[in-house]
C-alpha cells in the first residue's frame, strides 16, 4: 500500500506556498504537469478545535490534486497527531500528512512552531514519531519539510532523527531559518546529505529553481530524488509542462488571463466571492510579471472592488488580447 503512494524518483512537485497553493491553483498546476501537490501550512490545533468548515479554504481538495500532502504545523506532538487522525478519518483520499518545520514567518515563530522546532531535536523527533504512528495506522505516508537548521546547519542530525522516527520523505529548503529567503539555497548540502543517507531517505530539494532547464541541471548535479518548485510556479505555472516537454513555452497574455479566470471560478467551490476576488489578486500580480504592458493590464484588475467586476475586466481583457 505504502509503496503505491510513495513518491517516485524524478518527480517535480508544487511546493506549499501560503496564500497561493489552495485547491484551485494546485489543480491547474497538476493539469500542467506537476507530479504532486502540497497544501499550505495549516495550524493543527486550530483544525481540531474549529473543525473542517472553519478551515475549509485551507484543507479543501479534490481528487484532481492527488497525490496530495496536507501540511500541518504546531508545537505539541499530541495536537499534531490528533489533527492528522482527524484529517485521515474524514478525508481518506489524502495521500500524505506533511509536517512543517521550515516556516520562519513571525506568526509561526511566535507560536514556537515551524522552523523554531529545529532548535529542539528531541521535540522534532517526538512530533514526527507520534504523528507517524497515527499516519501509519491509516496506511498513509508521513513527510516533513525542513530547512538546513534554525541558525546553524544541522541537516544530517535532522535527517537522522527523521529516519529514527521512520519518516523517509523529507523536503529540504536549502537555507537556514534565520536566512529567510536571503542568500542562495545551498544545494551542495543536499547532495552531501543524499550521499550519506542514500535510499533510506527520499530527498526532495527546494529553493531558487527558476526554469525547466534548472530542474534538469539540479537533478543531474545534486542527485536529489525529487524537486519542488515554489515561487517560479507562481510566475509561470507552465514550468511543469515545460519540464515535461523539454521546451520553453511562450504563454500569451490571453492564456495567462484565462488561467486567472479559471482559478477564480474554481475557488468558489470553497471560498466566498467576496474573499476570492481579493485573494486572487496576489496571483494576478505574480503571473503578469514581466508582461510588456504589465501596469496597464494589471492595475485595473487589482483595483476591482467585487468578484463580478473582476470577472468582467478579465473577460474584457481576454477579448482584447484574442
Ligand atoms: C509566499 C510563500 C509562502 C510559503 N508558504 C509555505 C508553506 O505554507 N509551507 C512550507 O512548507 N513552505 C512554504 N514556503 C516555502 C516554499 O515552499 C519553498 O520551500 C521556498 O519558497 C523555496 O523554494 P522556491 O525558491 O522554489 O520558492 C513559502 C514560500 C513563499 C515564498
Amino acid at each position: 500500500m505504502l509503496k503505491k503512494i510513495f513518491p517516485k524518483k524524478g518527480e517535480v512537485i508544487l511546493a506549499p506556498l501560503a496564500g497561493y497553493t489552495h485547491s484551485a491553483f494546485r489543480r491547474l498546476c497538476k493539469n500542467l504537469g506537476a507530479d504532486r501537490t502540497y497544501s499550505e501550512l495549516v495550524y493543527a490545533y486550530g483544525l481540531t478545535l474549529r473543525g473542517f468548515e472553519k478551515n475549509k479554504e485551507l484543507i479543501y481538495f479534490t481528487k484532481k490534486e492527488l497525490p496530495f500532502h496536507l501540511q500541518l504545523y504546531g508545537r505539541n506532538p499530541k495536537e499534531i497527531s490528533e489533527a492528522a487522525a482527524y484529517l485521515l478519518e474524514n478525508f481518506p483520499d489524502i495521500t500524505a500528512i506533511d509536517i512543517n518545520f521550515g516556516c520562519s514567518v513571525k506568526k509561526v515563530l511566535k507560536a514556537k512552531a515551524g522552523s523554531y522546532i529545529l532548535k529542539d531535536l528531541n521535540l522534532f523527533y517526538e512530533i514526527i514519531k507520534e504523528t507517524n504512528e497515527v499516519v501509519k495506522s491509516f496506511n498513509k505516508l508521513l513527510s516533513i519539510k525542513i530547512r538546513l537548521g534554525f541558525d546553524k546547519d544541522i541537516l544530517e542530525k535532522l535527517l537522522e532523527k527523521a529516519l529514527k522516527a521512520d519518516c523517509r520523505v523529507v523536503a529540504v529548503h536549502g537555507r537556514l531559518a534565520t536566512q529567510g529567503f536571503s542568500g542562495k539555497a545551498n544545494w551542495d548540502r543536499l547532495k552531501k546529505a543524499k550521499e550519506i543517507f542514500k535510499d533510506e531517505i527520499f530527498l526532495i530539494g527546494s529553493g531558487d529553481i527558476k526554469s525547466y532547464e534548472e530542474i534538469d541541471a539540479h537533478f543531474e548535479k545534486y542527485n536529489v530524488d525529487a524537486i519542488m518548485i515554489g515561487r517560479a510556479a507562481l510566475k509561470n505555472p507552465w514550468i511543469f509542462k515545460e519540464y515535461k516537454e523539454k521546451r520553453k513555452i511562450n504563454v500569451s497574455l490571453k492564456e495567462k488571463l484565462e488561467f486567472i479566470k479559471k482559478e477564480l471560478e474554481l475557488m468558489l467551490e470553497y471560498m466566498k466571492k467576496d474573499k476570492a476576488y481579493k485573494v486572487i489578486k496576489a496571483q494576478i500580480s505574480q503571473i503578469l510579471r514581466g508582461e510588456r504592458n504589465r501596469k496597464a493590464i494589471c492595475e485595473p484588475l487589482l483595483r476591482a472592488k467585487s468578484y463580478e467586476e473582476l470577472i468582467n475586466l478579465l473577460n474584457k481583457s481576454i477579448l482584447e488580447n484574442s
